[in-house]
């Protein structure tokens, strides 16, 4: 049978991957990161010098894109051929060059298929998919769809806080222009038919995690 599925998507800054991460492993879930895999073709991309404003060029370097992920939430790693970029793909070039290349229509296609055919195969009663698009595009029918929010005002904070190799401006800027990039392609600010906003604004780490793990409850 198929395992529990649970979507969440939100922007940078909004707690969305540890709080996904968290809720995957408190409910004995897998978790499924989408944006690493999209950042993993980033890394991927300038590692080969292409152009990422060449949607040609991009789309030609997915032909030899070969990476894996982990979905055991407490052995999380994300692999490109044979090596291990679970840091490098956080790195401020990988984050200034990843919404070029999540905009080409194939990249899309290409890792939604993907996303999809992992999500049904994990080994776990459940999986927890966060990204952008999960709950309109990549698994639009799952169980329990939540799109977790906070004012920009928080986000930046928690970012910043996250980042100590660079000023907070520069961390607000280029959240603002990866948001601003990202919006044209996926909405991820307001909530489709049927989804649970969860706001975080207010909320600590521990409350916005039993605050979805509530959703979740609530919905399965
Ligand atoms: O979630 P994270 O900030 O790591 O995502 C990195 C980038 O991957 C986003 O800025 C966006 O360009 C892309 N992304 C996407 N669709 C998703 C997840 C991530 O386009 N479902």
């Amino acid at each position: 049978s198929f395992p529990t599925v649970v979507a969440i998507d939100g922007p940078a800054g909004s707690g969305k991957s540890s709080v996904s991460r968290a809720a995957a492993r408190r409910l004995g879930f897998a978790y499924l990161d989408t944006g690493a895999a999209y950042r993993a073709l980033a890394w991927h991309v300038l590692d080969h010098k292409v152009d990422t404003e060449s949607a040609d060029a991009v789309k030609a370097a997915l032909a030899d894109f070969d990476y894996s992920i982990g979905t055991d939430p407490d052995e999380y790693f994300v692999l490109v051929g044979e090596t291990d970029v679970t840091d490098a793909i956080r790195s401020p070039a990988v984050s200034a060059a990843v919404s070029a290349v999540a905009r080409v229509p194939e990249v899309r296609t290409h890792l939604t298929w993907l996303f999809q055919n992992l999500a049904n195969n994990v080994d776990r009663p459940g999986v927890v998919v966060e990204g952008r698009d999960i709950t309109t595009v990549v698994a639009p029918d799952a169980d329990v769809r939540i799109l977790l929010t906070a004012s920009e005002e928080a986000r930046m904070a928690r970012r910043s806080a996250e980042i100590t190799t660079q000023s907070a401006e520069t961390v607000a800027d280029q959240l603002r222009s990866r948001d601003r990039a990202d919006s044209q392609v996926v909405d991820f600010m307001s909530a489709a038919d049927g989804v649970t906003t969860v706001d975080s604004t207010h909320l600590d780490l521990e409350q916005t995690i039993t605050a979805v793990i509530d959703v979740i409850h609530t919905r399965t």
